[in-house]
């Protein structure tokens, strides 16, 4: 007979057969200047950065997180900030000789690190190439001067264009760049030009965000002027039709790729497998089969504060998601990103409870026209992805 697995509402605790794939994320939190939009974990740069000593204290807490790994092979590695690019070329592989002298690496690693146009060197591209980083991230936001100072970048046109080129020389094919739409004063010709002009760079993956005004930001204290939901959404359908014609498929809300060159990383996340995370600041999500638990663990935001105490256990906070309607929400505020979605197997597997316990949510959101009807499935139609929130509203 197989065991009951607790339907969703019980406490019985989380029944896990198998553990998830598992990531790796490291924040690296300076900058040379906060943007005025930007809540990342992230602090301007003040003198000398101390890079070679916070990679000290980033091997020191991932020792501390590696029992946690429960014998998995780390399978993709996010260099995140911040900017990373502001690390020297010695720090970054000391970085990465830790990491493949204290963890299993698969043979496929994939090792992304974000680049800001503003922080780039052509000697320190070919240094993270020649460290084992294979993916690039690069931080453009737009291609147009006006929208980039109203953005507060450190960088202009010439200066992102110039980025590529330099990633291109130092020998990363593999490489994102992040757009941001529906900026102050955009209109939709030139937030579709932005899009033409990244495409004239043939990257593997295109991230277009659309501007959010974030709680804490200076942008939140004295908020631009934005364009109107209907002129957000003509810019949307041109863009998304834009990158379509380009080959880039859509598969995540923000994030579209060319055949085969999707971000492992992310997709990880969106799949809700696990992943450590190191650095000031840091999240980290990991399954604990014997326990019936999920751990999430987060590292003080402080670098300071950070680079003294890394590894010790002040440094570390802790929470366990314990209750099967919580795992399985958390589950969904990812998965349904995706817009192919995910299998009921996946949600079985990666929140350790029954997909029967979905209902009633899930036959309310399919009445709406949020959520396939196709058995098997757990996706987002067009109109559900538009409406997310409203869409969890009726899991919660
Ligand atoms: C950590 S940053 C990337 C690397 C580097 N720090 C940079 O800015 O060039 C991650 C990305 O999130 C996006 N982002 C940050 N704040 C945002 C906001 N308020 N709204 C929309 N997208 C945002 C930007 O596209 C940014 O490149
Ligand atoms: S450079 Fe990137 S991480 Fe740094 S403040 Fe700007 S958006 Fe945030």
């Amino acid at each position: 007979m197989s065991t009951p697995v607790p339907r969703l509402g019980e406490s019985a605790g989380l029944r896990f057969t198998s553990l998830p794939p598992l990531s790796l994320y490291v924040h690296l939190p300076w900058c040379v200047r906060k943007c005025p939009y930007c809540d990342f974990n992230s602090y301007e740069a003040r003198g000398e950065l101390p890079d070679l000593q916070y990679v000290d204290a980033l091997l020191r807490d991932l020792r501390g997180e590696l029992p946690f790994a429960q014998d998995r092979e780390i399978e993709t590695i996010f260099l995140g900030g911040g900017t990373p690019s502001l690390f020297s070329g010695a720090a970054i592989r000391r970085l990465l000789d830790g990491l493949r002298a204290e963890a299993a690496l698969a043979a496929d690693v994939e090792i992304t690190l974000e680049a800001n146009p503003g922080a780039v060197d052509a000697e320190r591209f070919a240094a993270f190439r020649a460290a084992g980083v294979n993916r690039l991230s690069i931080g453009i936001q737009s291609f147009r001067d006006a929208q980039l100072r109203a953005l507060g970048r450190v960088h202009d046109s010439a200066e992102a264009e110039a980025a590529v080129a330099t990633a291109r020389a130092a020998g990363f094919t593999n490489f994102n760049l992040d757009l941001m739409y529906a900026l102050p004063g955009d209109d939709a010709a030139g937030a579709v030009a932005d899009l033409e002009r990244a495409i004239a760079l043939a990257p593997a993956h295109i991230s277009w965000y659309q501007l959010t005004l974030e709680p804490n930001t200076a942008f939140e204290r004295r908020p631009p002027a934005l364009p109107e939901d209907d002129l957000v959404a003509r810019i949307e359908e041109q863009g998304r039709a834009l990158l379509a014609a380009h080959g880039y498929e859509r598969y995540e809300i923000s994030a579209y790729a060319q055949a085969g060159r999707r971000c492992r990383h992310n997709s990880n996340y969106w799949q809700f497998a696990d992943y450590l995370g190191i650095g000031a600041g840091a999240h980290g999500k990991v399954t604990l089969p014997t326990a019936g638990e999920i751990a999430r663990r987060a590292k003080t935001r402080n670098p300071r504060t950070y680079l003294q105490r890394a590894g010790s256990a002040e440094a570390t906070s802790e929470e366990r998601v314990t209750r099967p309607g919580q795992a399985a929400l958390e589950f969904l505020m990812n998965a349904l990103r995706l817009i192919d979605g995910t299998t009921v197997e996946t949600f079985e597997a990666r929140t350790g409870q029954a997909a029967s316990g979905l209902e009633p949510g899930r036959t309310a959101a399919v009445a709406r026209g949020w959520l396939s009807a196709k058995p098997g499935r757990l996706r987002a139609t067009p109109a559900g992805i538009e409406k997310l929130n409203r869409v969890l509203e009726l899991f919660a």
